[in-house]
């Protein structure tokens, strides 16, 4: 299973949701491999690995450096979850992109990319290299909050996604089946923006100790 999780505004939530999916099938499946391209993972499930090596640097080795190179930058985390981190320096698309989906699609664990927000805010080879997960990924979650610029940036985003992550705000008017008329994408999650999900994050304890309404919500996503 090929998971990508991808927003179209910032902060939408797409890297909890992303950690907080690949610790459940990591529960579920007994292991799983989260992979970070945004860069915020390690505050997010609260590791010190922001200079660890990761895709960035493999990317950059070039076709001397093996595919198992990928597999040693791994580092455990709990539950048989890994986090493969985004690494240093920028993040190269071209044939080396392509070996990097080969490798996470016949991964035998379970995979969840936070590809962050693909189109608008990196570099065009990051842009190039993250719309390239979202497309391949067997599951392409779109995490949104369903306001009329959201929904207007992901009508215009080139990848479709298969399934939607809707993070709810309260006060808000358009809700989930909003976003699955106006985008014709089935809902496959509802997330409540938490006070007790972000004082989880806040506490590097997302992991340990993750928030029940969370998990629930992220039941049937991938
Ligand atoms: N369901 C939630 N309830 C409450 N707070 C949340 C929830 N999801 C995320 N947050 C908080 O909102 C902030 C942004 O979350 P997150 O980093 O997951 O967003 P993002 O979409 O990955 O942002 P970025 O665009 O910066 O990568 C964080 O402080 C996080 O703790
Ligand atoms: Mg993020």
């Amino acid at each position: 299973m090929f998971v990508a999780c991808w927003s179209v505004k910032g902060g939408a939530g797409v890297s909890v949701v992303a950690a907080a999916l690949a610790h459940r099938l990591a529960v579920d499946e007994g292991a799983a491999l989260l992979v970070d391209l945004g860069g915020d993972q390690p505050d997010i499930v609260g590791v010190a690995a922001h200079h660890q090596q990761g895709v960035a640097d493999w990317l950059a080795a070039g076709a001397g450096v093996p595919a198992d190179g990928l597999q040693r930058a791994e580092v455990p985390l709990a539950d048989g979850l890994a986090l493969l981190t985004r690494g240093n320096g920028p993040l190269h698309g071209g044939e080396r992109a392509e070996v990097l989906l080969a490798v996470l699609a016949r991964d035998r664990r379970p995979v969840v990319v936070d590809c962050g927000m693909p189109v608008g805010t990196v570099s065009s080879a990051a842009e190039e290299l993250t719309l390239a997960v979202a497309a391949a990924a067997t599951r392409s979650l779109l995490v949104i909050r369903p306001d009329l610029s959201s929904l207007r940036r992901a009508l215009a985003a080139p990848v479709r996604p298969s399934g939607l992550v809707v993070v709810r705000e309260p006060g808000r008017v358009l809700d989930a089946g909003d976003a699955r008329e106006v985008l014709s994408v089935p809902v496959a999650a509802e997330v409540d923006v938490d006070p007790a999900v972000a004082r989880t994050v806040d506490a590097g304890l997302l992991l340990a100790r993750p928030p029940r309404q969370l998990q629930r919500g992220l039941r049937h996503a991938a």
